[in-house]
């Protein structure tokens, strides 16, 4: 990974597999020349860090519209004001954390979003940490053989598969939005990202149900063995909060998973995410 290509940020790598940290921003002050190195640095660390910004729901929304098009999350409603906006909390009480499982985001819709950004309001005093993966990484450590069993065959997405589901229930209680919705789409279980024309595996844990026109019996062995690949050590990062980090990740070729080992104490994060188009 180069570091040294950008002119007027400073982009400083994580970890060897994906996610960097951006320095030399102001995120509510942004020129055009500064959005397109964020944007082709996000491109190349598929994560990206911002540290210390201080921005309104308003200038949250500004940025986010910087680099894409805001859509509205299906299952938990905006906060006052800012139907693009979702606060991701776990409170003190709480026991489940929101997407606390491996995932991309929303691959159950046809079109799911390309970019998540998450700004961290409140953070506990230790842990909620995020885990992303590189899923380029990931495809990519194949053998050719199962490359091409792979390259053929698309999957099935739901929204309502158990694990994921009750890792929402507090936040959708909260927000009075509707729970009993199931969304489901079918997508490439390897995908071309658009931008980067790189292949990625696109199934997850959370959301990939079986492969088309297989039984979940048939599918699960070898999704199993994907979801357990996807998420070796080496193809990942780890991020520590503070209140102002800001992260931009790419779902088309990341996954995230929030670590849910902060029990009593408040984490509360601002969530945005960006229009996608159909996976092929
Ligand atoms: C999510 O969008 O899945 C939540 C991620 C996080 O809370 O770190």
């Amino acid at each position: 990974m180069s570091t040294d290509t950008y002119r007027t940020i400073d982009v400083s790598p994580i970890a060897g597999a994906l996610g960097a940290e951006i320095t030399g921003v102001e995120l509510a002050h942004l020129t055009d020349t500064v959005v397109d190195e964020v944007r082709r640095a996000w491109l190349e660390h598929l994560v990206v860090f911002f540290r210390g910004q201080v921005l309104t729901p308003e200038q949250l929304l500004a940025f986010a519209r910087r680099i894409g098009e805001p859509v509205e999350y299906p299952f938990v409603k905006g906060i006052d004001g800012f139907p693009y906006i979702i606060a991701v909390s776990k409170l003190p009480h709480e026991t489940v954390n929101f997407g606390g499982i491996w995932h991309s985001d929303t691959v159950y819709l046809e079109r799911p979003p390309m970019a998540t950004m998450l700004l961290a309001r409140e953070v506990p005093p230790f842990g909620g940490d995020t885990l992303y993966s590189n899923m380029y990484a990931a495809y990519e450590a194949l053998s050719p053989g199962m490359q091409r069993l792979l390259d053929g065959l698309t999957a099935v997405n739901s929204s309502a598969l158990a694990d994921v589901s009750k890792t929402r229930e507090d936040r959708i209680r909260d927000s009075g939005a509707d729970a009993g919705r199931e969304y489901v789409a079918e997508h490439p279980v390897v995908r071309t990202h658009p931008d980067t024309g790189r292949k990625a595996l696109y199934v997850n844990v959370a959301h990939t149900a079986r492969f088309t026109d297989m039984t979940e019996e048939e599918s699960r062995p070898l999704l199993r063995y994907l979801f357990e690949h996807a998420v070796r050590p080496e193809f990942t990062c780890r991020f520590r909060w503070q209140v102002g980090s800001l992260a931009l990740w790419d779902n088309r070729c990341a996954m995230h998973n929030p670590v849910n080992d902060y029990h009593g104490h408040t984490r509360t994060m601002h969530r945005i995410t960006l229009a996608g188009d159909v996976p092929r």
